[in-house]
């Protein structure tokens, strides 16, 4: 297969983060195709042999999501791939270089990563199909776009009508990096292809109730003038947090296809019910005098919610919700809470195991799925647009969030919110689940 991948934003905190360091680690896999290149863009003129340089920084800083150490043939072989443009994303000009370049390499199938500011899709869109890199009749093109899909409902149907404007649907791969994540597929693995006898049990006659919970040790950092526009509900509960409860609760679909499992997830995204006067918005200590955050910010850095899922399943099952910064831990789990009798609880962990048990990073799993045209880990159109109708009443209730102190378990008026349904948050300090 010749194909291109073609990064727009190679400069980017995402670029460097998660896409470099999973095209470091696909290369020492052998799971590149052969002939694969891989095109990074960014703005300002480099000098020649700069992308070396970039990738040397980039692999040699301290990452999370990639500890093992760099060998340096695995390193050339990716340099050897590696192409550096420099353009602006909005000029004609720079298109007809890619057009050059993509012939010059010969290559028959396009992967267009949007690592770049959505201000520009637009112009994207239409410069590539101005120079007619949209489509292709000897290969395939494809687009993988990042979260945030959109701020709001209103947006996300903007960006799919104009998406569609220039693009067909199985081109289009919206990313949510949670449905890479070996943990969250081990769900659908456990549910549905083991023969689990507690699979049978996940449902109201056996559950007490779900928690969903993505909280983090940790602050911001350098993502200040990012966050500080979106805050905690859209930047993980209307995509991450959504996808690890659809996982945990959707029905068995017909068949592991695209179209089936995307529509199983799509029934339960479709049922969930927003209680505008069940959340909780709270905001660390600290957080104003962060880089790049307004210093009379009101965004949350927590937020905490109940809701249901309206179906037979799971009807009057409570579900909360809750995702935060700089509290006391980092976990990230789904846990289902079991009426009485053994087991007392179900524990979907996807985080911090994964980290010790992981053998695939998200961004490379989500990749190669783009390389095979699997679309079944990404979001489709309606997906998006559903997951924000259930987000934007909950955001018009955000107002002076609750400031809670960096190191704890956030605001109390979160613990309130479960406590007086006489239950309370697993894994916490005052967790009656402690001893579970
Ligand atoms: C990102 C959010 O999408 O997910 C971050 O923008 C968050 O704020 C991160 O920290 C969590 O991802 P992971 O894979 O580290 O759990």
């Amino acid at each position: 297969m010749s194909l291109s991948l073609i990064i727009f934003g190679i400069t980017s905190n995402l670029a460097q983060k998660y896409l470099l360091p999973a095209l470091y680690d696909l290369e020492e896999k052998g799971l590149l195709p052969e002939n694969t290149s891989i095109i990074g863009v960014a703005r300002s003129p480099k000098e020649e042999g700069w992308i070396q340089e970039h990738l040397d920084l980039t692999l040699s800083k301290e990452n999370l999501h990639h500890k093992h150490t760099i060998q340096d043939p695995v390193k050339q072989a990716l340099l050897k791939r590696l192409h550096y443009l420099n353009g602006h994303l909005d000029d004609p000009e720079f298109y007809q270089r890619l057009h050059k370049k993509l012939t010059d390499l010969n290559s028959k199938n396009l992967i267009f990563y949007l690592a770049t500011y959505p201000e520009l899709y637009q112009a994207i869109f239409q410069n590539l199909k101005d120079s007619k890199l949209h489509k292709s009749k000897t290969g395939f093109v494809r687009l993988m776009i990042e979260k945030p899909f959109g701020q709001d409902l209103n947006s996300a149907k903007a960006l799919n009508k104009l998406l569609h404007q220039f693009f067909e649907e199985n081109q289009i791969y919206r990313l949510d990096h949670y449905l890479g994540k070996e943990t969250l597929r081990g769900i659908l693995e456990f549910r549905f292809k083991t023969s689990s006898n507690l699979q049978p049990l996940i449902d109201s006659r056996h559950i007490d109730h779900i928690q969903v919970t993505a909280i983090e040790n940790f602050g911001i950092g350098e993502r200040g003038a990012f966050y500080d526009r979106v805050g905690a509900l859209k930047d993980v509960g209307q995509n991450h947090l959504l996808q690890m409860l659809t996982a945990a609760t959707m029905d068995k679909p017909a068949k592991f296809t695209n179209e089936e499992v995307t529509s199983e997830r799509i029934k339960i995204l479709k049922k969930l019910t927003p209680l505008k006067d069940s959340v909780v918005f709270g905001q660390y200590q600290g957080y104003l005098s962060e880089k790049n955050v307004n210093p009379s910010s009101k965004t949350e850095t927590f937020f905490a919610l109940k809701t249901f899922i309206n179906n037979d399943r799971f009807k009057d099952i409570p579900i909360y919700i809750r995702a935060g910064k700089k509290l006391a831990q980092t976990l990230t789990e789904v846990v289902i809470v079991f009426k009485q009798g053994e087991p007392k609880l179900l524990r979907f962990k996807i985080q911090p195991e994964e980290q010790l048990l992981m053998s695939q990073d998200p961004y490379e799993a989500l990749i190669l799925d783009a390389i095979r045209g699997d679309q079944t880990f990404f979001n489709d159109a309606e997906e998006v647009e559903i997951q924000w109708a259930f987000i934007d009443p909950l955001a018009s209730k955000k107002g002076q969030p609750i400031i809670y102190q960096p190191g704890t378990d956030g605001p109390k008026e979160a613990d309130l919110l479960i406590r007086r349904d006489g239950r309370s948050w697993a894994g916490t300090q005052t967790s009656d689940f402690s001893k579970t």
